[in-house]
């Protein structure tokens, strides 16, 4: 009944990390021939649950749109837009903050993650995130949605919302969305705390490798990185309690599109003195001709721009009737 199509987003709040390459984007790529039709966002509207700069804010979002097309997103074939040039996205939030339960928001642990202590503090909009999300994945009805693990508790409650509508308006008309989570680097953890995950937001900057860093940058964040004083096992469950450690492997078999076993098999071994120059020049040779074009493409935004506003009439042309739909069905 529903017919395959991806949507995913990414916030356009912060520096953009190996994290959302590894986790995200780089998967968006590659479903993008994959799938007949692949939506690509920037979450604007997510981002200002918490401050934004306006400036830093419209700034940040360019760069993000910047990346997408840098790391090979294709803007014929992906529909890439800022999600608050379609304002359907906002408008089927409202209903859905009328279907999704208190109860069901109060098990989310990302917002606890990011609230805080201080959770009283919060904007309601941070509270209310993931019934945006669920907005944002079912105002095209996609099936697919590539994210990283963390957002897989997200894409939970975006099924519960679509079930919990169709139950209460006795229809088929939200389908129950997939996320598509693989690969070994679903969880690209901190340089300096392998049990945190690699954050724009975390406070330390030698925790995470950024879109942004160049090359010498890049190989002395790896070399800084936190390890253990033992050589690189010879089989993987020799890494079973060295975060530090299988994050560096995963990291490199991410990159090098290769399995953590394959890996092991190759380096098995060998010291981190001699394995962090080689992960180094490999995410050296990968990441920086995406840096290298997301800084020519930022020389001058007007190509962004138009790509950008390309992509939200296309967007809106499959939102729209589906808002249409839902008011009817609610009975507006
Ligand atoms: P952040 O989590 O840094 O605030 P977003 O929420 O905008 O960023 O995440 C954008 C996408 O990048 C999501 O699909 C998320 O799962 C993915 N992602 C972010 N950080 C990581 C990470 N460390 N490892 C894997 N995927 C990540
Ligand atoms: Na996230």
């Amino acid at each position: 009944k529903f017919t395959p199509r991806v949507f995913s987003g990414v916030q356009p709040s912060g520096g953009l990390t190996l994290g959302n390459y590894l986790g995200a984007v780089r998967r968006f790529v590659a479903m993008q021939d994959e799938f007949p039709e692949t939506l690509y966002c920037m979450v604007d509207l997510h981002a200002i649950t918490v401050w934004q700069d306006p400036a830093e804010l419209r700034l940040r979002t360019r760069q993000l749109a910047a990346f997408y097309i840098a790391a090979g997103l294709n803007p014929e074939k992906a529909i890439l837009f800022n999600q608050s040039a379609v304002p359907e996205h906002a408008q089927l939030a409202w209903v859905f903050n009328c279907v999704a339960r208190i109860g069901w928001m109060n098990r989310m642990t990302q917002f606890k993650d990011k609230a805080g202590k201080n959770a009283e503090k919060a904007s309601l909009g941070l509270y209310a995130y993931p019934s945006l999300m669920a907005a944002d994945i079912l105002i095209y009805h996609a099936t697919h949605v590539p994210v990283g693990d963390d957002q897989k508790q997200h894409v939970e409650l975006t099924r519960d919302i679509a079930a919990k509508f169709n139950h209460d308006y006795g229809v088929d008309f939200f389908p129950m969305t997939d996320p598509v989570i693989e690969g070994e680097a679903t969880r690209v953890m901190s340089l300096r705390d392998g049990t945190k995950k690699m954050s724009k937001s975390d406070p330390s900057d030698a925790s995470r490798i950024n879109m942004s860093d160049d090359a010498d940058t890049i190989a002395k964040k790896i070399r800084k990185a936190k390890t253990d004083p033992e050589p690189l096992p010879s089989e993987l469950e020799g890494l079973k309690d060295r975060p530090e450690a299988r994050n560096l492997v995963n990291i490199y078999a991410a990159l090098s599109n290769r399995t953590a076993e394959d890996v092991i098999a190759e380096m098995g071994g060998k010291q981190f003195g001699e394995f962090k120059p080689l992960l180094a020049d490999l995410a050296v040779e990968i990441l920086s001709p995406i840096t290298g074009e997301m800084n020519r493409l930022m020389d001058d935004v007007s190509e962004i721009d138009r790509v950008l506003g390309r992509g939200a009439l296309r967007a809106r042309a499959i939102a729209e009737p589906v808002l249409k739909q839902t008011y009817e069905i609610v009975g507006f």
